[in-house]
Parts: C-alpha cells; sequence; structure tokens
C-alpha cells in the first residue's frame, strides 16, 4: 500500500539529535494549519467537524483541537472520556459492540450515542431509557453499511463483503429506525473527494424515506482534506447541498486530516552487517512502534532519504523475524552509506503509530515532544520507562 502522505514540510530542518532517540517529534504549528482547513470546511458548509481521537488522541494538544473543532469522536468508553476530560466540544461515540456495563458511562460523556447494529440497539433500550430518566442527554444513531466499496484495499474497506461494520443498508426497515435520531456511515481511508460523493449517491435512495426523521447525517473519516491536492471546495458543496436537501445537520469526523504530516518519528542506527545485503539494526522496531508498516503494509517515507546508492534493509530490535522496516538509503550521501550512531527520521508518524506502539520484546517507548516549527520551542510531552513496561504487565 501507499502512503499518500510524506512532505517533510519545516521537518526538512529539524536537527534530529535535539531529541534523544527513539522519539515523536509533532509540529504544533502544522497541526493547526490542519485545524484551519478543517474549520474553514466546518464554516463554509456548515456541518460540525468531529476529530476522531482514534487516529490521533495526543492529548496535550486537546485544547488546540478543541478549539478549533466542534468535538471529538470516540471509539468507546475510553476515548469518550479522554474527549471530556482533554478536548471539550461535542463527543460521538460509535463502537461495533457496547458492553452492557459501559452503557452507562458512555451514555453520561456521549452526546451522540451510534449503535452497529439495530439488534444492539434494541436490547440495549431499557438502559437507555434509564439513563435519559436519570437526567442524561443524548442522541442515537445507527451505523450503516452502504454496501458500496470505494477501498482499494480490502482489510480498510468497511464496506468489503461480510463486513462485521455497519448494519447492511439492503436490510434496512422502518421498524430499525425507530428512536434512531442520526444515520452514520464511515467508508473511506485517506480518499478524495469522488468516492464520497459516489457513496452518498449509492444510499441516498434508500435513506430518503427516513429523512424526516433524521436530525443528523455522520459520514465518518477517511477524508484526505488536509493532502495538498484534495478538492476542498467540492467536499463543502457536497456538505452543503447535503444539509440543504435532507434538512439534516451533517458531520465529518476526520482523523488523520488532524494531523497529516504533522509528525516524525526519530531512530538512530544500532547495528550494521551484511547478510546477502546491508542489514541495520535500529531503536524503532515496526512491530512495537509503526505497527501499520507490517498491517497494511506500507512504507513509511524516510526524511532525506538519498536517491542513489545500496540500500539499507532497517529493522527493530525485537525478535521478530519480519520486525521490518523497509529498504532505505540512509542520508549522509549514497558513496557513505549508513553509519553507526546515524539518526534518521520517518515522516507522517503522528496519526496512527502514537495510538498503537506497544512493549513487545520490552523494546522501550519512543518518548513524545512538541515543537513548533513557527518559534522553534521544543517541549518534552512524555517519555517512558520500565514501569511502563511493568505496569502493563502483572
Ligand atoms: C468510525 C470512524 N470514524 C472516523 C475514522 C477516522 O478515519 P481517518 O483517520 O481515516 O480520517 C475512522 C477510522 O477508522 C472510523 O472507523
Amino acid at each position: 500500500m501507499e502512503t499518500r502522505a510524506g512532505d517533510p514540510g519545516a521537518f526538512a530542518q529539524f536537527d534530529l539529535t535535539r531529541v534523544p532517540s527513539p522519539a515523536f517529534v509533532v509540529d504544533a504549528a502544522k497541526v493547526r494549519a490542519n485545524l484551519a482547513v478543517l474549520r474553514h470546511i466546518g464554516d463554509a458548509s456548515g456541518a460540525r467537524v468531529l476529530a476522531a481521537l482514534k487516529a490521533f488522541s495526543m492529548w496535550s494538544l486537546g485544547s488546540t483541537v478543541a478549539g478549533a473543532l466542534d468535538g471529538v469522536c470516540a471509539s468507546g468508553l475510553y476515548e469518550a472520556r479522554l474527549g471530556r476530560e482533554e478536548y471539550g466540544g461535542e463527543v460521538a461515540t460509535y463502537c461495533a459492540a457496547y458492553k452492557a456495563e459501559d452503557l452507562p458511562e458512555i451514555c453520561r460523556l456521549s452526546d451522540h450515542l451510534i449503535f452497529n447494529s439495530p439488534g444492539q440497539h434494541a436490547r440495549f433500550r431499557p438502559l437507555l431509557e434509564a439513563a435519559r430518566m436519570a437526567g442524561e442527554r443524548f442522541d442515537v444513531g445507527l451505523r450503516i453499511n452502504p454496501l458500496h466499496s470505494e477501498g482499494e484495499v480490502p482489510k480498510y474497506d468497511p464496506a468489503a463483503p461480510c463486513s462485521r461494520l455497519g448494519f447492511p443498508i439492503d436490510q434496512l426497515r422502518p421498524e430499525h429506525m425507530d428512536g434512531v435520531d442520526g444515520i452514520h456511515m464511515h467508508v473511506l481511508c485517506e480518499q478524495d473527494f469522488p468516492p464520497l460523493a459516489r457513496t452518498w449517491a449509492a444510499v441516498e435512495p434508500l435513506l430518503a424515506p427516513f429523512f424526516g426523521q433524521l436530525k443528523w447525517i455522520n459520514f465518518g473519516g477517511g477524508h484526505h482534506v488536509t493532502r495538498a491536492d484534495y478538492q476542498v471546495d467540492d467536499l463543502i458543496a457536497f456538505l452543503k447541498g447535503v444539509r440543504e436537501a435532507t434538512g439534516c445537520d451533517v458531520m465529518i469526523e476526520p482523523g488523520e486530516a488532524v494531523a497529516l504530516d504533522a509528525g516524525i518519528l526519530i531512530g538512530e542506527v544500532l547495528d550494521l552487517f551484511d547478510n546477502g545485503m546491508n542489514i541495520g539494526i535500529t531503536d524503532i522496531s515496526a512491530t512495537c512502534h509503526m505497527p501499520d508498516v507490517i498491517e497494511a503494509p506500507y512504507r513509511p517515507a524516510m526524511l532525506g532519504e538519498e536517491a542513489d546508492g545500496t540500500p539499507t534493509r532497517l529493522g527493530g530490535p525485537s525478535c521478530l523475524a519480519g520486525d521490518v522496516i523497509g529498504d532505505y538509503r540512509l542520508p549522509g550521501g549514497a558513496a557513505v552509506g549508513p553509519k553507526i550512531g546515524q539518526r534518521f527520521a520517518f515522516l507522517d508518524q503522528a496519526h496512527y503509530s502514537m495510538v498503537k506502539t506497544n512493549t513487545f520484546n520490552g523494546v522501550p517507548l519512543p518518548s513524545i515532544w512538541l515543537w513548533d516549527s513557527e518559534s522553534d520551542e521544543l517541549q518534552l510531552v512524555r517519555e517512558f520507562g520500565y514501569e511502563d513496561f511493568k505496569t502493563r504487565l502483572s
């Protein structure tokens, strides 16, 4: 899979030795610039824009995100709580299936509670009634599966055959909509505007009978709106058009777009040897620090990678044979080759890498730094040690 980002932006000027390795460095100025694009979309279209915490939940930037957007979308109890505690605005919670014991708190934390199936909604209605009787105010949404695929990779296509995500729209009956205030759909991944327009064209006739009862329609995430060539004006016109045609409020919940090209992951070469090709062991692990490299899979872009020369296969310190990030020509001149102790950085690592890190093999977690490329201020946000590893185990 090719990732459609990787612009170094201001990181081209960042001295990689300013922080210990490994480290995530997030550029607050780039996050602000992304948020400004998203705010513009909200203002110009009248849509509400919620930041998807699953992609980027660096909560030290919570007030910055909340100050620009309308709130957050959460994947369950913990993210809903983080949204309330550290962000602000509205909280839309969707989970593929809720547990009864979590629901009272989720009802308390959420403005919009979105179910994946009419079955779960029906089963939990007494709990929802009890929460409302206790004074909680929230509305209910249903995630539909548009049964219209736009994704190239089935793993990232919630509308792929036999998907568990969203209620198949061809099964939707009026009785399923009883007590439902909003419709949610999420089928895109790093996509341009036309796939959204095609998805809406596929589902609109099937949803039209319910427009009168719906308060809102939520178009999920996957809109790559902060990429320079995204069709922002088309999205604005679309969201406005849907609001006018349906009489519903409209929401989007971008995640990746909030932090696109806003962070790097810095590592260091620990050892080099030859085994049929140049091998480099680094303190960055694909499996622990960038699991999407293996899961997607994809090849992250390297800051300043040379165009020519012999590549080195970079991998982490873990025991996993497949803990390989990829084959790279490290910066420093094609003729020189990589050196032990050399620093390097992978681009576009703020979203989906930081939230997925783990300590398999006891590999240390990267520290987290906030840099402001406008002021050059650099601040340590969090570092991790042995206790963080130990306290996740027993
Ligand atoms: C329901 C839902 N909303 C929003 C998002 C955010 O998507 P993205 O980060 O691609 O914008 C996702 C991502 O998986 C999602 O599943």
